[in-house]
């Protein structure tokens, strides 16, 4: 009977239009679904962005980013040992700074007790198996918001740069694997590279955000570390034009020639097509950050009932694999990670 074929006249037209091909037999099954998935997200692409702030037994949430929080340094080291256990390999620490610590030169970066140091220290004597990112930018520490120095309405690049290597370097003595550069100032990436390895910080490993645009996906982090009040003026004249893509490889072959070890896309979803051109185009370790704002965005929609998060983070998240990202920052690091270990 089968053999002889009953198709019915509408059939035997699909059949023939689709050739036979019909695409949904692969879709049939969950184990078909399984086997043949071309991208799956694992807890290994994960790196969690935490807020630390000073004080103690401190866990206080961030208004704009609903479940995230700034952690003192003792709830940051429990924090550390949870998303160890969970086997997430990379933390990415973000000082919220008191304004009486800010000033114009933004020189709490580079004290060797800041609280990014202090954070980092406790992290990696409690859990040294965790690796710990650090953000190299003035923007927590000066008084006027932005990542550099000012003169008038200028951010200044070269004395910016001298700046954000005494920076990464008392971030990498206090014990940081990974310094993210994200200041977008010009040259930066050879000069902490110079810095680094002159004081013997030679496996120091450095992420740079290559392609960091000029964004509004960035206001609910400017509230986390305390920044969103003190910014005069946008960040326009160092972080780029959202119109731009070709620009974005030039940024990224500079800073790979400067000797960045890995680069990184930042906002993320409106610009996975950077990441696709990022990764063909370098093939190096290449990441993306889904911001406060992205996050922010999602998590609106979910407390309002539009959308389910664990669906909506996993289908974005895999949707930044696909694109070409190696890993993720991401500030749904362990909510995803326990939901993948649970699997
Ligand atoms: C600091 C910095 C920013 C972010 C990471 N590092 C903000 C900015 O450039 O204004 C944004 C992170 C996020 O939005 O989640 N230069």
């Amino acid at each position: 009977d089968r053999i002889e074929g009953k198709a019915s006249e509408l059939t035997q037209r699909i059949d023939t239009v689709t050739g036979g091909r019909r695409m949904r037999r692969l879709r049939r099954t969950d184990w078909a679904r399984r086997l043949v998935r071309e991208t799956s997200l694992s807890i290994n692409d994960l790196i969690w962005p935490i807020f630390v702030v000073d004080g103690n037994n401190i866990v206080k949430p961030v208004a704009s980013m609903p479940g995230v929080h700034r952690y003192s340094v003792d709830r940051a080291v429990d924090a550390a040992r949870e998303a160890a256990d969970l086997g997430i390999p990379v933390l990415a620490l973000f000082p919220y700074t008191d304004p009486s610590r800010r000033d114009e030169a933004g020189s709490e970066a580079y004290n060797p007790d800041n609280l990014v140091c202090r954070a980092t220290r406790a992290i990696k004597a409690a859990i040294p198996d965790i690796g710990i990112m650090c953000d190299v930018a003035l923007d927590p520490y000066t008084s006027h918001g932005h990542d550099g120095l000012m003169e008038g309405e200028t951010i200044l690049n070269d004395p910016t740069v001298e700046a954000l290597c005494r920076q990464a370097l008392v971030q990498a003595e206090a014990g940081c694997d990974i310094i993210g550069p994200s200041d977008m100032m010009d040259g930066r990436v050879s000069l902490i590279r110079e810095t680094l390895d002159g004081h013997g910080l030679r496996d120091t490993l450095i992420m740079s955000y290559a392609a960091k645009y000029a964004s509004a996906f960035y206001a609910p982090f400017r509230d986390a570390v305390g920044s969103a009040s003190m910014l005069k003026g946008d960040k326009r004249t160092y972080q780029m034009d959202y119109g731009n893509g070709d620009e974005a490889l030039r940024e990224a072959a500079q800073d790979i020639a400067e000797g960045a070890d890995m680069i990184m896309v930042k906002p993320g979803l409106p610009y996975l097509d950077i990441l696709t051109r990022l990764k063909a185009e370098f093939s190096m370790p290449t990441f993306a950050y889904q911001t406060s704002g992205e996050y922010a965005m999602m998590m609106a929609a979910v407390g309002n009932g539009w959308l389910d998060e664990e669906r909506g983070t996993m289908e974005v998240l895999t949707a930044y694999k696909r694109a070409g990202a190696d890993g993720i920052l991401t500030y749904f690091a362990p909510k995803v990670a326990a939901r993948l270990k649970a699997r």
